[in-house]
């Protein structure tokens, strides 16, 4: 297969209206940084391109929200999702954002080509219009009862009691969230793109990857079948003229000379990706490049990454805009991935479930490595996944500290210590046991074959997208390092056979000079370090991989005998109980009744940053949806007693607490600690949900929930029995 000339990578812009969490860096960040890493490493020409999605609802509701303007609310995001994205090494090659000059012009300049190629049918409908403040609303500007679950504050495009997606009118007393008042129907004009003229070539591309000049643009097995299997379901839907205009104050106005383009802007959906564009074409202009081979030249390989939710409009909408502009080409994959849950629930950011990338720098200095490590591990490549601080804590310590810095540590100290730091001799043929095959003999030689074998399959994984395993054979060669120290003990050896011993640590230290490369485009930081510690030139990113592949190759040493290595330096740092226990309590704490200390329930909340919701103040909380009596029958619930209760250290909200349940005592700790003293409840009798999975805790494992009542001020009380009813009896 011929390689292409070049290649234009995007990531997702993220709504500038809130933090990035660890789901969306999982999701579509990370992935679009290995590989570009890895192809600049390979010395292929890139350019990574990402920017603040800074228009639509979204943005004007947080403004609402906040008290602020638009213009405020995108200023303060962008500045906050740029210095994240850096902070945790995405290496961009611009970071552009969509109120630019450049992209008004880029996006209007597409709304006119598709109105002069007849793309648009232009369509009077019926929207909602709030006659108290003039305007008519957006979807999430009109709240209401939801048809599905009675939740009496579902917004006009989604339930996010039930999650069921939703149209304005489906809603039951419908009212503007500007005013209170009752909407009423109004006329209005848009400019809906004809997506059903555009179905046949589309299943055509995407099912065998060719045009409709039967050109093969993509191979569509390397396509993700979850991403070809969502595109098939919106086909055999079948594809509806939709709106690529909105009546809002905040957008991309549609082209002034367009008549009834008064008070219209762009639907955010269609400017948001021609962000990608203009974000290109300011590359370009600040680095004296043409943007037009990277968009229009059939050798460029177009290559978006995003999350699940975002694949119609990267798969469906987005490749129906540029071919119904005409000029540019299609992407040649999407490899969309799935989504990350954390402590067993979806992330969340209205209900502020998640790890903010923000803090976690702030929080964490020096950890960053670490972190998109234990996220490209766990990477929702092809189904959803989960990050727990358990896992956080151990996989950086056995992996990251007991193997890789371990290893590394070794070499260079060893290096110190026999030879004052110089690159023992490289004996091709000195044999030795292997670290890649277990009970195998080795030489110099063969072990950098064996090297060269494993970096060939790392960048197999690469090149299809399945960083997951990239990483696992990043580590298997670090791993393959120690045990080449480990099965020939020079530290025993160096005695009596100081020439196996030059080989040995000769090929430690060749597959330490592997690691500060192949490294790089997962953990960026560590690679420089290890570079330095090896007095190595720092990483240009510009043809290492390939450099180092030559060498391999050719069987060449990739550090020259005689070459003086630096100082051991720190690689990374153990994750202590505390540090977890301190971030799991932060979890718990941003919960507004944390009376089970984490929830075990997997809740069906869609909220993202993309689609926050307001709080509406309201008397009674909103029915959740209907359950089977199943449901209900697996839980079992006893009536208990408080034995002792005492506060827990370091943690405002948990009361760790013993409970007789009659045959069993158990410990339970429960988020009470803010509306009850431990005196005032030894002996208070309680309700128990005896057969949640334990959990735990600031170091202590709870073993139960207590039921309580929550008023709408957030006051809690005990349900109990009747007084003095016995313990260890069933609630039914
Ligand atoms: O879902 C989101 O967060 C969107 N802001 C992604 C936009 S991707 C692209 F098309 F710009
Ligand atoms: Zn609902």
């Amino acid at each position: 297969m011929t390689l292409p000339k070049r290649y234009l990578v995007t990531s997702a812009l993220p709504y500038a209206n809130g933090p990035l969490h660890i789901g969306h860096l999982a999701g579509a960040y990370l992935p679009a940084d290995i590989y570009v890493r890895y192809l600049r490493l390979m010395g292929r020409d890139v350019v990574y391109v990402c920017g603040s999605d800074e228009h639509g609802a979204a943005i004007t509701v947080k403004a609402r929200k906040e008290g602020i303007t638009p213009q405020q609310v995108v200023d303060k995001y962008h500045t906050m999702l740029r210095d994240t994205l850096f902070g945790i090494g995405i290496s961009f090659d611009i970071y552009h954002r969509t109120t630019e000059p450049i992209h008004y012009e880029t996006s209007q300049d597409f709304f006119r080509e598709l109105l002069k190629n007849g793309q648009f049918e232009e369509k009077m409908t019926d929207q909602y219009y709030d006659e108290s403040v003039g305007q008519f609303l957006a979807d999430r500007y009109i709240i209401g009862t939801c048809p599905n679950c009675a939740n009496p504050d579902a917004y006009g495009d989604q339930c996010e009691k039930c999650g069921t997606s939703l149209s304005p009118t489906e809603l039951i007393n419908p009212r503007s969230t500007l005013s209170g008042s009752s909407p009423v129907m109004r006329p209005t004009k848009h400019w809906f793109l004809k997506l059903n003229e555009h179905e046949q070539w589309l299943r055509e591309w995407i099912n065998t990857g060719k045009n409709e000049a039967g050109v093969q643009l993509h191979d569509p097995a390397e396509w993700k079948n979850h991403v070809t299997g969502q595109c098939n379901s919106w086909l055999d839907g079948g594809l509806l003229p939709r709106s690529m205009t909105r009546d809002l104050d905040w957008g991309i106005p549609v082209p002034p000379e367009v008549p009834g383009s008064e008070n219209k802007v762009l639907y955010v959906w269609l400017d948001a990706p021609i962000g990608y564009i203009s974000a290109t074409k300011q590359w370009a202009k600040d680095n004296g490049k043409d943007w037009q081979p990277y968009w229009k030249s059939e050798d460029t390989a177009l290559i978006h990454f995003i999350g699940k939710d975002n694949i119609v409009f990267h798969c469906v909408i987005f490749p129906i805009v540029l071919k119904a502009h005409g000029g540019y080409i299609l992407p040649v994959n999407v490899p969309a991935n799935q989504f990350l849950n954390l402590e067993g629930r979806k992330l969340s950011t209205s209900k502020n479930w998640a790890v903010w990338v923000h803090e976690f720098l702030e929080e964490m200095p020096g950890q960053g490595d670490a972190l998109r490590y234990n996220l490209i591990k766990k990477m929702p490549e092809q189904s959803d996944s989960e990050f727990t601080w358990k896992g956080y804590q151990e996989t950086t310590n056995t992996e990251l500290v007991n193997n890789l810095a371990n290893f590394v540590n070794r070499v260079l100290v060893l290096t110190h210590k026999y030879y004052e730091g110089k690159v023992p001799e490289y004996q091709a043929d000195m044999t030795f046991k292997s670290g890649f095959e277990v009970g195998a003999d080795g030489t110099v030689a063969s072990e950098l074959a064996q090297l060269n074998h494993k970096i060939t399959e790392l960048i197999g994984f690469i090149e299809s997208f399945n960083f997951r395993d990239a990483l696992r054979l990043v580590m298997e060669i670090s791993s393959a390092g120690n045990a080449v120290l480990q099965f020939n003990e020079p530290w025993k050896a160096i005695k009596e056979q100081p020439e196996t011993v030059k080989a040995v640590m000769n090929t430690s230290l060749q597959i330490v000079a592997a690691l500060a490369v192949l490294s790089r485009p997962f953990i960026p930081e560590a690679a420089n370090r290890l570079r330095e510690m090896l007095a190595l030139p720092a990483l240009s990113d510009q043809g290492e991989l390939k450099g180092l592949l030559d060498a391999l190759g050719n069987g060449e040493p990739l550090l020259a005998q005689g070459h003086i290595i630096g100082e051991a330096a720190h690689l990374f740092s153990r994750v202590t109980d505390e540090v977890i226990e301190v971030q799991v309590q932060k979890l718990v704490d941003n919960q507004p009744i944390s009376v089970a200390p984490v929830p075990e329930t997997t809740v069906s909340d869609v909220a993202t940053a993309s689609n926050q919701p307001t709080s509406t103040p309201s008397t009674y909380e909103a029915l959740k949806p209907m359950i089977q009596y199943d449901d209900f029958a697996k839980m079992d619930i006893r009536t208990g007693t408080i034995l002792t209760a005492e506060k827990v250290e370091k943690s405002k909200k948990l009361l760790k607490l013993s409970v007789d349940l009659g045959f069993e005592q158990r410990t339970i700790l429960s988020g009470i600690a803010e509306h009850f003293s431990p005196e005032d409840i030894v002996g208070q009798q309680v309700i128990v949900l005896a057969n949640l999975a334990p959990r735990m805790m600031m170091g202590t494992e709870s073993q139960g929930m207590i039921l309580m009542a929550e008023n709408s001020e957030g006051k809690l009380s005990f349900v109990s029995p009747a007084a003095g009813w016995p313990e260890g009896m069933g609630v039914k």
